[in-house]
């Protein structure tokens, strides 16, 4: 479950041109990665258990869904929200009925992602039974995610490369960089970099560096 492997499959020419001009822009789309290489290793995950019938380590579940919670919700959405979408509506009107879109969907995405624990907790104590509810609020949560995901890339990438100051611009490059984020710190930069690597070295061979599952 590398990076590199999710880009390659996700990977959207036009916003990765973008990317490489803004650092704002390059980092919006590797913290999209890192999401979507947990919700891919999900999915590979539940279809493994699905055609095995192998027992997984529900811990690896958990750490995933954690990390597909917190993430966006303490550190991804409010840096878009504040340093990208609320720029570019000062700028042009063009874009609002998206955004509007884009930010009921950042509150979907945290009601999805509880709905999720939900079945996860119903499926640990209710075994075989609840896996199919589970499963599917995965594949659900995943094209949910994935569209709004390329949403952003694809239809606000290209205007706010339009549309803001150098000025807004400096101001976003600095949000979003890994040393100076004013909204969520080092620190808990930090905690989700040692998450997703503890979630790498559990998530079973071949996705992750874990035993693989029989
Ligand atoms: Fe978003
Ligand atoms: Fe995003």
């Amino acid at each position: 479950m590398t990076q590199t492997q999710i880009s390659r499959e996700q990977h959207i020419a036009a916003a990765s041109v973008l990317a490489r001009q803004h650092p704002a822009l390059r980092i919006v789309r590797e913290e999209h990665e890192r999401l979507a290489a947990i919700v891919h290793g999900m999915r590979y995950l539940l279809r493994t258990v699905e055609e095995t019938g192998a027992q997984p380590n529900l811990k690896v579940f958990r750490a995933m869904l954690l990390y597909i919670s917190e993430y966006p919700e303490r550190l991804h959405h409010p840096k878009e929200d504040l340093y990208l979408f609320a720029p570019l509506r000062r700028h042009t009107r063009e874009y609002d009925a998206t955004l509007l879109e884009l930010e009921a969907q950042h509150a979907q995405g945290e009601a999805l992602v509880r709905r999720l624990e939900h079945l996860l907790a119903r499926y640990e104590f209710g075994g075989a039974a609840e896996f199919a509810p589970f499963r599917e609020q995965v594949g659900h949560y995943a094209d949910f995610y994935f569209r709004h995901m390329r949403l952003e890339e694809e239809v606000i990438f290209p205007a706010l490369r339009e549309h803001l100051s150098a000025e807004e611009w400096k101001e976003a490059d600095r949000a979003f960089s890994a040393n100076d984020d004013p909204l969520a710190g080092k620190e808990l930069k930090q905690s989700f970099e040692r998450l997703f690597t503890l979630i790498v070295s559990i998530t079973p061979a071949p996705m992750g560096l874990g035993p693989a599952l029989q």
